[in-house]
């Protein structure tokens, strides 16, 4: 069974107790929870991953992307500046997808540029949890061709 990784960056094991308005209520478990039983449905398999961290989501895409097919990332603030997350991706030759909760495109200007969007053959903003059922089915059309 192939294995989607599902990265989530700083403050976003925080989602539940942020502004709502942006985030949604759910809590990253609750996504965590959604984004797998889809996955088992379409015959994925998925293995969750949160850091506040740059340095440890970089570990975890070095030690996991050998095993895996297909990644599902927001990277949180790191979107708006980590070349190093960017690189990173880049590395692991993997299809991969950018989700974010919130239109960043309708927020702060530093928002509304991802240096990591580059590495990915999508960005999703804007749709809050059904961002990463999108993005899930756009990963599982691509591993089928
Ligand atoms: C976010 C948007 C980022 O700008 C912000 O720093 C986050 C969450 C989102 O899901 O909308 O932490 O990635």
């Amino acid at each position: 069974m192939k294995t989607i990784l599902l990265i989530h960056g700083p403050n976003l094991n925080r989602l539940g107790a942020r502004d709502a308005s942006h985030y949604g209520s759910l809590t990253l478990s609750d996504i965590e929870g959604l984004v797998e039983k889809d996955a088992k449905a379409l015959g994925l398999n998925v293995k969750a991953f949160q850091s506040n961290h740059e340095g440890h989501l970089i570990d975890f895409l070095q030690k996991e992307s050998d095993n895996a097919a297909g990644i599902i990332i927001n990277p949180g603030a790191l979107t708006h500046y980590s070349y190093a997350l960017h690189d990173a991706l880049l590395d692991t030759r993997l299809p991969c997808v950018e989700v974010h909760l919130s239109d960043i495109k309708s927020r702060e200007a530093w928002r509304q540029n991802s240096v990591t969007a580059p590495a990915c053959i999508a960005q999703i903003s804007g749709k809050k949890e059904k961002g990463y059922i999108e993005a899930l089915k756009l990963l599982h059309t691509q591993l089928s061709v």
